[in-house]
């Protein structure tokens, strides 16, 4: 079904975009796909303070990387560098071969931990502000209606966020997010503010929508377990450096409870607690 709903919605996203004529049959499904990002020699300071010491990273596209680290290591200070929302002090940032200052707009897009939604505006107009500033007003809402659906709330755009769980308060933000059709999905503690249990449905969902979607996404977290149900890579920043970053080879949906599972989350786990 939502193979079917993407077919319908992405092909006019598309002649709005490029002013190309209407088309008459329905995109193939699936999305925008991702985009590489390359990541050299970057150093950020704040004051004297330097945050970031050189670091060098680069995402395939499509990838889904985890960023861990202890508290106040320059996690979200990464993502606000890699989105362009701060600059560095040395190296550079290319998304899809482009700086990423430039490569902002439509390519890349945030979630926090709090979804930010406007309380005086409905959940399908709270989705309809993440829609591009080319796309006609008129297909706002029909692009934020197949973003609802997308996140599985299509019965929900005519409420007010202050109604929904804060679970659904952050599937709208996903929504949101993904009416651009991102190919970066920037992530920093999304889940972090929700209870144990919505917590993990919610990480079962963010990796459908992101099978289905094909954006590359980088996903902050400081729970070395989600990092290692979610990402295909762990990288771990301590002291400003990489210190470790190890891919995950464990098939999906993955199983906690496995040897496996277990084995890279105590890596990651000990070189953590080393960093102490
Ligand atoms: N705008 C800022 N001005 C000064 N210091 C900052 C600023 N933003 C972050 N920092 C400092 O940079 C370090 C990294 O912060 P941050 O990236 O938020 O860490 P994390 O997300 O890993 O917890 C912290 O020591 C923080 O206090
Ligand atoms: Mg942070």
């Amino acid at each position: 079904m939502l193979e079917a709903l993407t077919a319908t919605s992405l092909a006019p996203l598309q002649r709005d975009r490029t002013g190309a004529a209407a088309r008459t049959v329905a995109e193939p499904s699936v999305a925008t796909g991702g985009t590489a990002v390359s990541i050299t020699g970057l150093t950020k300071r704040y004051g004297d303070k330097t945050v970031l010491s050189g670091i060098d990273l680069s995402f395939r596209a499509g990838e889904f990387v985890a960023i861990v680290g202890r508290s106040g290591c320059g996690k979200s200070t990464l993502l606000r560098l890699l989105l362009g929302l701060e600059k560095p002090e040395g190296g550079e940032i290319r998304i899809g071969g482009q700086p990423a200052p430039r490569a902002g707009g439509d390519v890349a897009r945030f979630i926090f931990q709090e979804p930010r939604l406007l309380p005086w505006q409905r959940v399908l107009d709270n989705v309809a502000l993440g829609a591009s500033r080319t796309v006609p007003a008129d297909r706002r809402r029909p692009l934020a209606q197949e973003a609802l659906k997308e996140v599985g709330l299509a019965d929900r755009g005519g409420e007010w966020p202050s109604v929904l769980s804060g679970g659904q308060r952050q599937r709208v933000a996903l929504a949101r997010a993904l009416v651009s059709h991102p190919k970066l999905l920037a992530l920093d503690e999304p889940l972090g503010a929700l209870d144990a249990l919505t917590r993990i449905e919610m990480q079962g969902f963010l990796e459908r929508v992101w099978k289905h979607q094909g954006f590359t996404a980088v996903l902050v977290t400081h729970d070395v377990s989600e990092a290692v149900a979610l990402a295909d890579r762990i990288v771990l920043i301590d002291g400003g450096r990489v210190a470790l970053d190890v891919a995950v080879p464990l098939a999906r949906p993955r199983v906690r409870g496995s040897a496996e599972f277990g084995a890279i989350e105590g890596q990651v786990l000990d070189r953590l607690f080393a960093g102490r």
